[in-house]
C-alpha cells in the first residue's frame, strides 16, 4: 500500500522552541517512517517579516542543522527550502485569481496583524494562498501543525475544493490538519502562548545557562510555600508535563497537592529534567553546524526531489485552467 504523504514547514524566521518542538516537529519526525514525509522552510514565507540578507540566510541554514539534529532523516523524508521549487509562488498567484478579498480577511493571523500592525504588505494578507500551493502541490494528506494553524490549513482544504469545482476536476487533493491536543498549546514562562514573538520562550537547543535563566523567569502565584496547589493552574508544572514519566508527574502533582513543595524546587527540577532533553540535542546539532557541506548538500538535493513532484503537478494545473497550449 502507498504511504500516506505528510508535509509541514516552519518559518525561518528565528530559533525553534519547545513549543515548536512539542506542537509540531517532533510528530514530523515521529512520523517519517509511516509516512512518505516532506519537510520545508517557507523562505518566501518569512520574507513578510525577515527582510536581511545575512538574517535570512543564517536562519535558514540554521534550521535545516536544527532539524537533522532532531532526527530527521533524509534518506527517508525530503528536506527543502519553498523557494528552490518556483511552483509554489505561481500556484498561489492562481489561487489568488480565484479567492474572494472578504474570505481572506477572515483568517485569524491577518485579523491579528490588522489589529496590530498600521501597515500590512500583501504578502502577509495572501499568506493563506501561499501556504495552500505549499500543501496542495504535494498531494498531501496530513498537515502536522500546531493549533494556531489549524486555520491554515482549512483554507487550504477549502481552496482545493474551490480549486476542483471551477475547473471539473479532481486534480487536488483535500489535506487534513494533525493537531496533537496534549501539547496544542506549549505555554511560555509567562503563561501564554510560547511563541517566538512574545520573547516568553525556551529555546529547543538552548545552553543550560539560558534553560537556567528561562526557566527561573516562569511567571507563578504568589502562594506561601506551606500552601496547597492545583497543579494544572501552575504554569511550571505545564511543563512539567512535556518532560517527565508518568510516575514522575504523579509524584508532582502529590507535592503540589500537599503544600510544602516551593516554586524554586519545582523549577529545579524542571531545569534539570529539560536539560537531560537538550543535552544529547544540543550535542548533535554542534556536530553538523561543523558540516556545513554536507548540511547544505541535503536541502538542495532535497529541493530537486520535491520540484520533481511539484513540477508535475504543475502542469496538471496548467492543462486545466487552459494556458497549457503545447
Ligand atoms: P512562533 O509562534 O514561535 O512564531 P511559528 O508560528 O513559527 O511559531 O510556528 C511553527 C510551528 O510550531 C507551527 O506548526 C505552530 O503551530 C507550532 N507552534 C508554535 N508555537 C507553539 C506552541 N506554543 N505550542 C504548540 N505548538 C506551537
Ligand atoms: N504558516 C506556518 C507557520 O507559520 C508555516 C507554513 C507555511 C506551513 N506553509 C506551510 C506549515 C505549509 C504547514 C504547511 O507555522
Amino acid at each position: 500500500m502507498n504511504k500516506k504523504i505528510l508535509l509541514s514547514g516552519i518559518q525561518p524566521s528565528g530559533k525553534p522552541h519547545i513549543g515548536n518542538y512539542f506542537g509540531m516537529m517532533k510528530q514530523m519526525i515521529e512520523m517519517q517512517d509511516s509516512h512518505e514525509s516532506y519537510f520545508f522552510i517557507p523562505d518566501y514565507h518569512a520574507l513578510n517579516s525577515v527582510q536581511d540578507k545575512e538574517v535570512l540566510k543564517d536562519n535558514i541554514l540554521n534550521l535545516v542543522i536544527d532539524y537533522l539534529a532532531i532526527g530527521f532523516d533524509p534518506q527517508k523524508s525530503v528536506i527543502f527550502k519553498q523557494s528552490d521549487v518556483s511552483e509554489h509562488t505561481e500556484l498561489a498567484w492562481i489561487f489568488d485569481t480565484i479567492t474572494p478579498m472578504a474570505y481572506l480577511e477572515r483568517a485569524h493571523a491577518y485579523k491579528d496583524a490588522e489589529a496590530n500592525k498600521k501597515e500590512i504588505n500583501v504578502g502577509t494578507f495572501n499568506y493563506p494562498m501561499l501556504m495552500a500551493a505549499d500543501i496542495l502541490l504535494y498531494d498531501v494528506d496530513v498537515v502536522p501543525v500546531g493549533q494556531d494553524q489549524k486555520q491554515h490549513v482549512e483554507y487550504a482544504r477549502d481552496t482545493a475544493q474551490k480549486f476542483n469545482n471551477i475547473f471539473k476536476t479532481e486534480i487536488l487533493k483535500l489535506p487534513q490538519s494533525k493537531i496533537m491536543q496534549e501539547v496544542a498549546v506549549v505555554p511560555g514562562t509567562d503563561g501564554q502562548k510560547m511563541s517566538k514573538s512574545y520573547g516568553n520562550t525556551i529555546p529547543l537547543f538552548a545552553t543550560h545557562d539560558e534553560i537556567k535563566k528561562a526557566v527561573m523567569s516562569i511567571v507563578t502565584d504568589s502562594r506561601g510555600i506551606e500552601e496547597k496547589r492545583n497543579p494544572e493552574e501552575d504554569n511550571v508544572f505545564k511543563l512539567h508535563r512535556l518532560f517527565s514519566t508518568q510516575d514522575e508527574l504523579n509524584d508532582l502533582r502529590q507535592k503540589y497537592e500537599n503544600g510544602g513543595f516551593s516554586h524554586k524546587e519545582s523549577k529545579e527540577i524542571l531545569i534539570k529534567n529539560i536539560e537531560t532533553f537538550i543535552a544529547p540535542l544540543r550535542e548533535k546539532r554542534e556536530k553538523l553546524a561543523h558540516d556545513v557541506d554536507y548540511v547544505l548538500d541535503v536541502l538542495k538535493e532535497g529541493g530537486k526531489r520535491a520540484k520533481q513532484k511539484a513540477e508535475k503537478k504543475m502542469d496538471q494545473v496548467r492543462e486545466v485552467i487552459g494556458v497549457k497550449l503545447y
